[in-house]
This record gives C-alpha cells, structure tokens and sequence, in this order.
C-alpha cells in the first residue's frame, strides 16, 4: 500500500525579535510572569509591511521543496493551514501558488488553528496514499502579531503568540516502514467560543445564550464588522487560558496514546516528541504524563512562542536540524487549540 513520508522540510521567521521586556512597553506584564506561566522568553513579530502569513510560507516552502530536490513547477497540491490569513478569502494557498509561480494545480486551505498543521499533513498524507498527487507542499504559517491586542487588556493572550512559518514537502515512501505511519483527528466544538475570533464573521449573535455576552449592543448583534466592535476590542481573539490548558494536558497524551496503539507501540518507542508548542507548561504535563525523557520531546517555545499552525514544522525543522531526529527514528506530532480540534501523526523518518 502506497504511503507518504517527509521529503523535505523548512521553515522562516522574521528577523525582529521581541522579547518579553518589550512587550511591557504595551502592556501591565512582567518577564518573570510570562517566563513563569508559559516558559516563553521571546517570539518573532513580523515586518508590518512587506511579510505576509503567506509570504513567509512561501519562504518556508522553498527551503522544503530544495531539500526534497524538487521544484515548484513539480509539485501538484498545496495544503495551508493559518488562522491569520493574508485576506479573510481568498485563502493563503492560492497567493503561494501566484508567488512560486506554480503550475494551475489545487490548492487547500486549513483552518484548524493549533491543530492545522496535523489535519494539512494528514489531508495531504491521504492524497498521497490515494495515488492521486505525489508532490504536495504542506505549509503552516501565521501572522499573530497583526491582529493582536497589545494593551492590558488582551495580555493573557497577546503574550503567548509569535510569528513564523514551516513547510514540508510530502511525496510517496519508497521503504515499506519509512514515512506517516498514521494520523488522528479529533473534535468537540461543545467548547468553539472558549478560544475564539469572534469578528469579522457571520454569528449575528447566534450563540448569545453560549458565550457571547458581550455582543448586547445592536450593531455589534447584527453587523459582520462594524466600529463598535472594534470600539469594544470585539476584533481581537478571546482566550479562556484556564479551560483550554486544561482540556489540552488531557488530550493531548490520550491523542499520542491513541497513534502508539494503533500501531502496536508504547510511549518508550518514541524517539522525538514535537508537541504542538503552546505553553511549555502544557508540553512539560504532557512527557510526564506519557513518561518521556527531556531527550524525547522537542521544545522551542522559549523562542519564539506560540506560532500556531507553524509551531510543529517549525519544531520539528530545528530537531532535524539539530540533529536531534534521524533515519528510521520515530517521531510523534501532537497538537490541541481552538475548536476544539486535536491530532497526532506519527512517523517514521
Ligand atoms: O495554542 C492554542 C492553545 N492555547 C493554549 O493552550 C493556552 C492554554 N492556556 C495557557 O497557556 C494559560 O492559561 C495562560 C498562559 C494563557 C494564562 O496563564 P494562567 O496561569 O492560566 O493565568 P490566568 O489566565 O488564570 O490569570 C492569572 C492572573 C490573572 O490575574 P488575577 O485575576 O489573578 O489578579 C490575570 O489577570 O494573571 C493575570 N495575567 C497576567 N499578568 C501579567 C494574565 N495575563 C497576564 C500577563 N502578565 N501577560
């Protein structure tokens, strides 16, 4: 049976570094709280102008697609997965098409925030096992820091979010026991609002009796965008911090269990661990939990942050790089955030 492998991957950041004493020039916060809570020491923002969530996929890509030895004009699909699109539509992918100059071939995009990556890796992954493409860009990139709320006010989640982009080039596996050995996806939509961009979108107060409370004011109801919105800070995400730590430090080590028997393995078999990296603290619950060494698990929170979509290829680009990941070694994606949505690949590299 045809299956997919890793043929290539990379990964961009921006070149300004922001650490965790800038941002108390926006905000009531503090180096040791932020260190504290989520291990973050600095992240990445973004040029205002001039880099886009796309264009850093694109740069990303390129380092993928030269290490897999091919060539834009050879691959056959685009799967991109964002939450911080360069345009609310059209998607991301399509702009990665126009910038590699790429043949008119299908392009996909993902949204499944944290989770994205996993769901892209694993749609792709599909198309590949099908026969039906064999060279498939997988991009995940983010833009956070343009539609983050810098103030006091939004502190609890402006903190935790960086900027950057990782890419892999998935083609079908030529060893039998090389390559994804299989992928899982999960949902419970019961908590949607607990992590969330509420605006611009449809909802016209649909959900008041949820989560929403704030959306009284009649413009606000009834309006895809409007300025009391954004006089309220209505256009900013929402962060429940408590209740997704929570749920994550529990699904994501049942989503690892849940990849390791179905292929007849135990959490000693893993080599490389690359959780999605969202707050060291989550990643930390998470290797204890599945009792694994500070040398199974991969973490670089601590530098750039919460990147979302681009953490884990990010992650697992500076294991490989490191070193840290070789032939034949297993290698475990794990992922939780907004939905809720969950997932985990495993691999063989
Ligand atoms: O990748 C997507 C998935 N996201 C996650 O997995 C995030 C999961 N959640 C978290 O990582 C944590 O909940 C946070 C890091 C977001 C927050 O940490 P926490 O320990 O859960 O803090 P908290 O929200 O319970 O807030 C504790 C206190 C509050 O003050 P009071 O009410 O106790 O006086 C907050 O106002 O900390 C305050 N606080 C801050 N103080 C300084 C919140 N954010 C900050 C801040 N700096 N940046």
């Amino acid at each position: 049976m045809l299956h997919s492998k890793i043929a290539g991957i990379g990964m961009y950041v921006p070149e300004q570094v922001i650490s965790n004493q800038d941002l108390t020039k926006y905000m009531d916060t503090s180096d040791s709280w932020i260190q504290e809570r989520t291990g973050i020491k600095e992240r990445r923002f973004a040029k205002r102008t001039g880099e886009t969530t796309a264009s850093m996929g694109v740069e990303a890509a390129k380092v993928a697609m030269k290490r897999a030895g091919t060539t834009a004009q050879e691959i056959d699909f685009i799967v991109f997965a964002t939450l911080s699109p360069d345009y609310y539509f059209p998607g991301c992918g399509v702009l990665v098409q126009r910038a590699l100059k790429m043949k008119e071939i299908g392009a996909l995009d993902v949204r499944n925030q944290c989770s994205g990556f996993i769901y892209a890796l694993s749609v792709a992954d599909q198309f590949i096992k099908s026969g039906m493409y064999k060279n498939i860009l997988v991009i995940g990139s983010e833009k956070h820091s343009f539609g983050l709320d810098l103030s006091t006010r939004g502190r609890n989640v402006s903190v935790i979010f960086g900027d950057g982009a990782g890419a892999v080039v998935l083609q079908p596996a030529t060893g039998e026991k090389q390559g994804i050995l299989s992928t899982h996806l999960h949902s419970d939509g019961e908590s949607a609002e607990m992590l969330a961009m509420y605006n611009p979108g449809t909802h016209a107060n649909f959900w008041t009796d949820r989560k929403l409370a704030d959306f009284e004011d009649a413009e606000m109801a009834d309006m895809f965008m409007s300025h009391a919105m954004i006089d309220h800070a209505q256009n900013f995400p929402f962060m429940d911090g408590p209740t997704v730590f929570k749920k994550a430090v529990v699904k994501m080590p049942e989503v690892v269990m849940e990849a390791l028997a179905a292929n007849q393995l135990v959490p000693a078999d893993i080599d490389m661990l690359i959780p999605h990296q969202a707050n060291l603290r989550i990643s930390q619950f998470v290797q204890q939990q599945l009792g694994l060494r500070d040398d199974q698990v991969y973490n670089n929170i601590q530098q750039y942050g919460n990147t979302t979509a681009a953490s884990i290829p990010i992650a697992l680009n500076e294991a490989w790089e490191k070193g840290k990941i070789k032939a034949g070694d297993l290698v475990c994606l794990a992922s939780f955030g907004s939905g809720f949505t969950w997932g985990s690949a495993l691999l063989r590299w």
